[in-house]
Parts: C-alpha cells; structure tokens; sequence
C-alpha cells in the first residue's frame, strides 16, 4: 500500500513530514528532484538500502547516491575532502553535482555497492530538499524507476513502476532537468567525470582548470558506426529498439523518411525524436507519403539544437511515451558531444545499446 503524496495541497506540510517520518523509520520515499525522480532510504540503515534494491529490481552491487540538505553534512559521509572539492561545491551546490570520495566508516558499504567511496550530491529541489532535513539523516536514492526502464522524469512515472512497492511517493512537478546528475569523481588531484550530466565539463574546468573524462566512457568524435552494438552497455533503454543519428541534418532526414515509408508500407509503428526543423521538412516532405502515415510514425520535438536543455528534459519521458504508443523502433536525431550534448549522447548511447551511427 503506497501512500501518494500532492505537493501543491494545503496539507503538504503535514504530509511531509509523514514522508520523513517513514524514511526515518526505514521505509522508502520516492520524491523529486531537478534531475529525475529518486528512491529515497535512510543512508545509515541497512534494511532501508536493501528496501532499495528490492523496490527497484536492481543488483545490489551498484553503488547509489547518498543525498544531503546542506553542505555540513558532507562531513559526516566523507574524509579526504580537498580543498578543489569545496571550490566546486560553491559553485554548483545545490544542484546536479555529485561528488565521490573517500567514505567514512560509518556508511554502509551496502550504499558503496563495497567500494571505498561514497557519492553525495546536494540536490536543488525545494521538495527535496525539505525532505531530507525533516528526516535528519543523509538519503540514499537512485533514479526511481523499475531496474531497466528509463529514469522517470515525472511523477506519474514513479508511481507507474513503484506504486505497492514502497512506502510513499511524493508527487511533484516534471523534472526541470530531466537527466541524471554528473557524477564526478574527486579523490585525485584532478577531478574525473564518471558520468556526463548537466554540470559540463567546460563547467567544471571553469572552477578548478582542469577536469578529465573516464576513458571509459565513449568518444563518438572519431567513431563512423558502433564496434560492437550492446556487448559493453547495459540494457537501460524502452521496449522498442532505438538507433541514433549524427551528422549531416540533410542525410539524416533523408534516412529517416525512408524509415517512415518502410513502416508506412509494412504496416508497423516508428517513433521519431528530431528537433523542429527536421519536422518541418519531413512535414513537407509527406505529401508525397500515403494519406495514412500518422498511423504509422510517431513525431516527438526535441526543441532546437543550439539549446539541448529541451532535448534532455524530454528524452526519458519520449521515450517511455513512444513505447506506450506500440512503436516497434525509435530513431532520433543525435548532437555533437560538447557541452549537454555529452550527457544527452551517453544516455542515447546506453539506449540504442551502441546503436549510434554517424551518417
Ligand atoms: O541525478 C541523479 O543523480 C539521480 C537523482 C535521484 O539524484 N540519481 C541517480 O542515481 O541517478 P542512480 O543510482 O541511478 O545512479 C548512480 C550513479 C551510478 O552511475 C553509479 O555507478 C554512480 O552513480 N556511483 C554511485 N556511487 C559511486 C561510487 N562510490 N563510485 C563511483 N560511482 C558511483
Ligand atoms: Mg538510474
């Protein structure tokens, strides 16, 4: 039995802190932030983090994200804290910044997935925020989707994968953001991105000079086609299979309306993620399709290229929308990897599973 929480309702206050009260008690709260939704458990209690793993579906070897209200609060997750780490936790605190470092004992290993590190961001969501500090303790939380499935940015999401698999969800806006936090990794001289998010690279370089990118994470700058398509990602992505496209705007319509006329004439459904331009010149380019052709393609508006914030706050939502529409293939139109467009391609790239050709 999940409670469902409102937030713009005149018993919010009191509703909240029925929801700390829960997490205290070792119960999971799933509740928003500006990135995706989270699952959150009391950082410091075993079962609560068990709780997790067990609502999500998800190995517990992963490690999560241990959520704080304040800046103070670092101190009691982490050691080793440098003095680079506090120059960027002024400038992006709160928000979609999380950090790793060396844990303190006193956090469960069962948060660490068993590493010696711990990741903590101070999320800068009002919701959020209040929740924590009403519970008093640090919250451990990963996106609060079924394991698999992409995060939800809305709340009707959570409460589509969750509903009787946790305690409460508190119901709040859509994600302003709409993909996950950078995860960075500072326990070395210089920082290093393990996960591309909406704090850039350019961002962080801005603040302490230099900032590296995991190796391990793909540079699609030299790449013509995928090496080896879902060999070394993990499935994170929707029913339908997805291929992406970057280059050349021209070539890639003229790619996808032979995907339409396909799906046209073979009688399934495709879903196209492209931004406004290419929608007007597919548009004019379908009155020379059969009349019928809406019942075959699906069109999502990714906003416009020179500003991504669009394309990243709509991503997961298009994607869980298209798969609810019964299309069989998604193909969507991809960006150059500076700035957002890093973060958007990394989660296109886990989508597609390495579906991302350059054309
Ligand atoms: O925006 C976000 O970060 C959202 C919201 C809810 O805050 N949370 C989120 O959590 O995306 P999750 O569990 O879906 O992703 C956590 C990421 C994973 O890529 C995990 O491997 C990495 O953070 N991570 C966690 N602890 C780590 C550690 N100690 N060392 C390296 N990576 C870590
Ligand atoms: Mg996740």
């Amino acid at each position: 039995n999940t409670m469902i929480i409102q937030v713009d309702t005149p018993q919010f206050d009191r509703d909240i802190e029925r929801a700390a009260t829960l997490l205290k008690k070792g119960e999971n709260v799933a509740f928003p932030t500006e990135t995706v939704y989270g699952l959150g458990g009391n950082a410091f209690d075993e079962q609560a983090i068990l709780g997790i793993y067990e609502a999500k579906g998800r190995p517990s070897d992963n490690p999560l994200i241990v959520h704080i209200s304040n800046k103070k609060m670092l101190e009691d997750l982490a050691i080793e804290i440098q003095p680079y780490v506090w120059h960027l936790i002024e400038a992006f605190w709160p928000g979609p910044l999380t950090v790793v470092l060396k844990k303190k004992q006193a956090v469960s290993s069962r948060v660490t997935g068993g590493l010696d590190t711990v990741a903590v961001r101070m999320p800068n969501h009002p919701v959020a925020l209040k929740l924590i500090e009403l519970a008093g303790v640090p919250v451990a939380a990963p996106s609060a989707n079924l394991s698999g499935r992409p995060s939800p940015t809305k709340a009707a999401y959570v409460i589509e994968d969750l509903t009787g698999r946790v305690a409460c969800i508190v119901a709040g806006e859509a994600c302003e953001i709409g993909l996950e936090s950078t995860v960075l990794d500072v326990t070395g001289e210089n920082p290093v991105i393990l996960r591309p998010g909406s704090v850039t690279q350019e961002q962080i370089e801005s603040v302490v000079g230099s900032c590296e990118v995991d190796p391990a994470l793909r540079d699609f700058s030299s790449e013509f086609a995928p090496k080896s398509p879902g060999m070394k990602y993990k499935h994170y992505a929707p029913e339908a299979q997805v291929t992406v496209y970057r280059g050349d705007g021209t070539q890639i319509i003229q790619m996808l309306e032979t995907k339409c006329l396909d799906a046209i004439s073979n009688g399934y459904r495709i879903g196209l993620m492209i931004f406004e331009a290419d929608d007007l010149v597919l548009r004019n380019l379908s009155k020379d399709w059969p009349e019928n052709w809406q019942a075959h393609v699906e069109i999502c508006l990714e906003g416009n290229p020179s500003d991504l914030s669009e394309f990243a706050r709509k991503l997961f939502g298009d994607m869980r929308y298209l798969d609810g529409k019964g299309c069989q293939s998604i193909y969507i139109h991809g960006v150059e990897e500076t700035h957002l467009g890093r973060a958007i391609m990394n989660r296109l790239e886990k989508a597609s599973e390495g579906r991302v050709f350059k054309i």
